[in-house]
């Protein structure tokens, strides 16, 4: 019997990264996981090769996607259990730099995407009197960062609102669970991006960079597992650092 056995999860952001090993943790314990990515070719190539995952384009901006997409699979599945906001983006600028455009980008695919996933998610769990809703957010709403301003924002309001979501859940008795996540570095591909940029623009703070504890996605799929599980029952409102006390030290972890 696997950890979350015939339990029914979106998965946001799940073609790549955090989300893609998130979705493969949850399928190889029994869950049936709905990839909801805006990219569909990567979302259909993790499809085909995940027994137990589906996929469906999913743009996380926009509210009535959302309602689309809960209905969609609460008619296919009869519930949903499980939704993991994961799809996120990030642009390196200080607060000096950051557009007007940067700003509502960022905040668009995390902050409004996750504001919808939790609304449109408690609306049907609280239907059954149970669900888990995990919200990926980061050390960098704990530290901060002077190059990733609007994203540290955002992140920083997807922790506030995974608590606000918890306690009014406990307050009304709907039984639904939410509970952020806050990685450090992950080996993933927006990592990657994020390396590249640094080695082109600062090939000092690369080398910095190379220096520091990198995770991967699988450490952050294994406490996505436990949150959707019903292991966690008593564990609510509260946000799960995984970053091998980069947060409590200064700066780096050496590798
Ligand atoms: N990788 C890290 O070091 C790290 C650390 C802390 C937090 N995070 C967070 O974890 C989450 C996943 O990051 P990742 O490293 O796996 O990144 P990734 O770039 O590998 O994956 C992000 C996914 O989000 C999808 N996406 C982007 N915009 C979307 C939209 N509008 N609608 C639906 N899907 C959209 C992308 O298509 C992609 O599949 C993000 O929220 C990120 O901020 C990552």
């Amino acid at each position: 019997m696997g950890r979350v056995a015939d339990k029914i999860a979106i998965i946001t952001g799940g073609a790549s990264g955090l989300g893609l090993a998130s979705a493969r943790r949850l399928a190889e314990e029994g869950a049936s996981v709905v990839i909801a990515d805006i990219n569909k070719e990567q979302g259909e190539a993790a499809a085909g090769e995940i027994p137990g995952v589906c996929f469906e384009q999913h743009d996380v901006t926009r509210e009535e996607n959302w309602i689309r997409l809960v209905d969609k699979v609460v008619a296919e599945y009869g519930r949903l259990d499980i939704l993991l906001n994961s799809a996120g983006i990030v642009r390196l600028a200080s607060i000096e730099d950051t557009t007007e455009e940067t700003w509502r980008q960022i905040n668009a695919v995390g902050t409004d995407g996750t504001f919808f996933g939790c609304k449109h998610a408690l609306r049907v769990m609280k239907l059954n009197g149970s669900g888990s809703i995990i919200n990926m957010c980061s050390t960098a709403s704990i530290q901060g960062g002077p190059m990733i301003f609007a994203y540290a924002a955002s992140k920083s309001a997807i922790r506030g609102m995974t608590k606000s979501v918890a306690v009014l859940s406990v307050q009304s008795g709907y039984g639904v669970r939410c509970n952020s996540v806050h990685p450090g570095n992950m080996r993933t591909p927006m990592l990657e991006g994020v390396r590249d940029i640094v080695r082109e623009s600062d090939p000092q703070a690369a080398q910095a960079m190379d220096g520091i504890w990198v995770g991967e996605p699988e450490d952050v799929a294994n406490m996505v597992l436990f949150l959707a599980s019903d292991e966690s029952s008593a564990v609510n409102g509260a946000a799960m650092v995984i970053d091998n006390t980069t947060t409590i030290t200064e700066g780096a972890v050496p590798r």
